[in-house]
């Protein structure tokens, strides 16, 4: 029954881990899929369909050039799925200035960016979603990640909620999506560490680590007009370990 067909969608950072899952699936129920990352090569052979920008949004002069090459070449975009983000982990009181900027720039200012920029395409599609990758992190303690990356995660939260509350009158949806642990590179170095992956499923009531796959199927669910109603919600997609 979901279908993304006639729809134009752009997925950042849809080269890898979750990003990756979204591209296949999306292709898979019809959308015109675009995406960006710093390397696009495997994608662009194994998916020639893809229209792939090759850009680095953390450097701003290469962001805007994307944002103005990206508004030239489409005349509307139905879904955009905000999804590039790192992480430093590193205890608080190790963090330096250039950490939280880092961390700032990629996971917070390029998710406003796009989605202030885009604006004028999102519009034209009459029923537009906004799917914003947040994290667990954002609502509770996870000892193995880092306050830098809690508190961007918690402003890709309050981007959600304001924007979803501002733009339903131009049929723009806007919700946010909160996964636990999630086999990626972004997490390689927390799963392949025995005692931390005891831990973490220790206090998952599904009792494992959830797949690429499955957070693609909830993006896909809100990007498509099956949510048609569902905007400002922040979804998490945890195997329950928020309970
Ligand atoms: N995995 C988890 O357990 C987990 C849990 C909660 C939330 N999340 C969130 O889910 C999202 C995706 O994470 P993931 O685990 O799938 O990450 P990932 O496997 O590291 O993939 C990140 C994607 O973003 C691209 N990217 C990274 N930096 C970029 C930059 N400066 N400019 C352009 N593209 C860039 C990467 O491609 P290039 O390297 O080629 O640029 C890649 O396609 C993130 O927002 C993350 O915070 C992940």
């Amino acid at each position: 029954m979901i279908s993304l067909k006639d729809k134009t969608a752009l997925i950042t950072g849809g080269t890898k881990g979750i990003g990756l899952a979204t591209t296949k699936l999306f292709l898979e129920l019809g959308a015109k899929v675009i995406i960006c990352a710093r390397d696009v090569e495997s994608l662009s052979r194994e998916f020639p369909q893809v229209k792939a920008y090759k850009v680095d949004l953390s450097d701003k002069k290469l962001l805007n050039s994307f944002l103005d090459e990206i508004s030239n070449d489409i005349n509307k975009l139905d879904i955009l799925v905000n999804n590039v983000g790192t992480n430093i982990r590193k205890p608080t009181l190790e963090a330096q200035d250039s950490d939280i900027e880092t961390v700032f720039n990629l996971n917070v200012n390029t998710y406003w960016k796009l989605c202030k920029t885009l604006f004028p395409l999102l519009s034209k599609s009459n029923s537009g979603s906004i799917i914003n990758v947040s994290s667990i992190a954002s609502k509770t303690y996870v000892k193995s990640s880092s306050l830098i990356y809690a508190m961007s995660k918690g402003a890709v939260d309050r981007l959600t909620k304001f924007l979803a509350a501002e733009w339903g009158k131009n049929n723009i949806r806007v919700n946010s999506i909160h996964p636990w642990y999630i086999a990626t590179p972004l997490v390689e170095e927390v799963l392949n560490d025995k005692e931390k992956v005891k831990e973490i499923l220790n206090k998952t009531p599904l009792n494992r680590i959830g797949t690429t796959e499955e957070v693609a199927n909830t993006i896909a669910f809100l990007a498509s007009d099956l949510s048609s109603y569902i905007t400002g919600v922040d979804l998490n997609v945890d195997g329950g370990v928020s309970l």
